[in-house]
């Protein structure tokens, strides 16, 4: 009987322990592995229209995919805001299950992630003010120039002859330096370029523009 007892007691404190964790990590931790939970989108919300903030919200292109992801998944859609840099660290860490971002597939990127299947094209382009000598990426040569850290506009730049890369945690920051006379120009996105610059008249973006890119969703190797 004492036995009996005892093993009783011990199932029960092992249900409530398991009972308690679970309410836990809810919510801190990714569980894609069960439908019905949480779906994590790790993203940068510092790029319209694929993410952008809306009073408090992150809304966006790219919030709308994973959106309709998490609906057919059965799951609770979780966006967490963070440099972009960090997106691929997340993900491959588990403390995110996807990086959606306006991320642009590389082959560096596809060797620490998988990517879904693309689904927009891009290309990076070059916003001067008005007034500026730089007629297309070919007159980049020695200048200073902004960009967001960590994107492919970086890399594109860091491969330009003389040029001096300022590095901005933000493209609207970038922008920030470029109407105050700190840089000369930013390398950065299309539609970001073209949602920034419809903002300031005294920027225009120029014609010529970096190779196509694609962008697509991010996922751990497992
Ligand atoms: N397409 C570029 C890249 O992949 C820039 C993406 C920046 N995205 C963002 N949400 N800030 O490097």
């Amino acid at each position: 009987k004492l036995i009996a007892a005892a093993l009783v007691g011990t199932m029960v404190l092992t249900m409530a322990g398991c009972t308690s964790k679970t309410a836990e990590t809810t919510g801190s931790e990714a569980s894609s592995d069960a439908a019905g939970g949480t779906l994590v989108m790790a993203t940068n919300a510092e790029f319209p229209p694929y993410e952008y903030y809306e009073g408090e919200n992150v809304v966006g292109i790219d919030a709308d995919i994973a959106a309709a992801v998490a609906d057919k998944l059965g799951m609770e859609l979780k966006i967490e805001d963070m440099a972009f840099d960090s997106i691929i660290p997340a993900v491959t860490s588990g403390k995110a299950d996807i990086g959606l971002a306006g991320m642009t597939v590389t082959e560096d990127r596809l060797e620490n992630v998988d990517f879904s299947d693309t689904y927009a094209h891009a290309t990076q382009v070059v916003i001067v003010k008005e007034d500026s000598d730089i007629a297309s990426p070919d007159d980049l040569e020695g200048k200073k120039i902004g960009v967001q850290l960590g994107t492919t506009g970086d890399i594109y730049a860091g491969d330009i002859k003389d040029a001096t890369v300022e590095r901005y945690n933000k493209g609207s920051d970038a922008i920030q330096a470029l109407k105050t006379g700190k840089i000369d120009c930013v390398i950065i996105d299309k539609q970001p370029a073209e949602a920034f610059v419809e903002k300031n008249d005294d920027l225009k973006i120029l014609d010529d523009t970096f190779d196509a890119e694609e962008y697509a969703i991010c996922i751990a190797k497992d």
